[in-house]
């Protein structure tokens, strides 16, 4: 069985995450009715020469199901040997990261940097569909280096005729980063012209994003990036939203309940101290726009034990009320 497929609409994704897309925040997604979870992004080299840090990048356990690992690297011995290595350790799904454009990634020739040489992408790509099985193998692109050459569909047709099991499209240009808009019109475009499923990424913040995204381009599937960060919630929303129940937005009591779960889930596996530093930069996201907050957000960032998340929690007017 290939747990992964089908890619539909109603199995949302949990998109990579560096920084953020660890073992205890997909097992929160899951919670909330993400199908489908893929790992931060992890070097191929880094992997092959045991950099520090990359073993916990890779932490899974029985309930982390279906799960992509998600690689970059630009040279095809390293990407084989990390797949190799990976296979051998149980896992299944792979993804090549085909769309980052910090620099640090773009300077050694993976990520988006691929979209500037399509050939030597394609060949690439060919060698490591046939190193896993049929289906499990996926791309994630943007639309290109620059607005001057748009690759995504020779590179979209190219993947669906070496077999590979899906694309996602970011439809941005590397070169635009995070800055303009999600152009889901591409999305819409690349669907017509491959046979394979297609999944969007881009702007999806809130669960009727979700919907509408799935209504303008008729993808086949959708992941969740910082629509999840802000609230891990979303997949249940837009679950809901498919049903055709009223979009609810995200509560207070209901943050609470994530933070404090994720807490768990921190400790549970053994991640205490890089769940503090975590729960600096997500607790802010989870509560923006909530009213209330605000003292919370500002006193995370100082947080230096569970214990003091736990006071900076219990402090919040939010929490007090309940
Ligand atoms: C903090 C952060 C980390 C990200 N890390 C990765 C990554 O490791 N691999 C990747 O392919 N994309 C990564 N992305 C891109 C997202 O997966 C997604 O494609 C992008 O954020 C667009 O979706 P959104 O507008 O709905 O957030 C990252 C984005 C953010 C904000």
């Amino acid at each position: 069985m290939n747990f992964l497929h089908p890619i539909t609409p109603d199995r949302p994704w949990l998109a990579p995450l560096a920084g953020y897309s660890d073992l205890p925040f997909r097992l929160l997604c899951r919670t909330q009715g993400c199908a489908v979870a893929v790992t931060e992004m992890i070097s191929a080299k880094g992997l092959i020469y045991g950099s520090p840090g990359t073993r916990e990048l890779l932490l899974t356990c029985r309930q982390d199901d279906p799960l992509v690992v998600q690689l970059f690297g630009a040279e095809e011995s390293f990407l084989l040997a990390s797949i190799a290595q990976l296979r051998q350790s149980g896992f299944r799904y792979f993804d090549l990261n085909c769309g980052c454009s910090v620099r640090k990634v773009v300077r050694t020739g993976s990520g988006a940097a691929l979209l500037k040489d399509p050939g030597h992408l394609l060949r690439l790509a060919k060698s490591l569909v046939q190193a896993v099985e049929p289906g499990c193998m996926g791309f994630k692109i943007r639309l290109g280096w620059s607005h001057d050459q748009p690759v995504y569909l020779r590179i979209g047709q190219e993947l669906d005729q070496s077999g590979a099991g899906w694309i996602t499209m970011h439809p941005r240009y590397a070169t635009q980063g995070f800055t303009g808009h999600a152009d889901w019109k591409h999305l819409a475009l690349l669907k017509t012209k491959v046979g394979f499923p297609v999944v969007a990424s881009g702007d999806l913040f809130h669960a009727e994003d979700g919907i509408r995204c799935i209504e303008q381009t008729g993808v086949d599937g959708l992941m969740f990036a910082r629509g999840a960060l802000n609230d891990p919630g979303i997949f249940k929303r837009y679950l809901l939203a498919r049903q055709g129940q009223p979009l609810v937005s995200k509560k207070p009591h209901e943050m609470l309940a994530m933070v404090r779960k994720l807490c768990g889930l921190y400790t549970e596996h053994g991640m205490d101290r890089l769940g503090i530093l975590k729960m600096r930069t997500l607790v802010p996201r989870l509560f923006k726009g909530i009213p209330g907050t605000k003292e919370l957000r500002r006193e995370i960032v100082f947080c230096k034990s569970w214990e003091d998340v736990l006071c900076a929690l219990q402090a919040c007017p939010v929490s007090t009320s309940l």
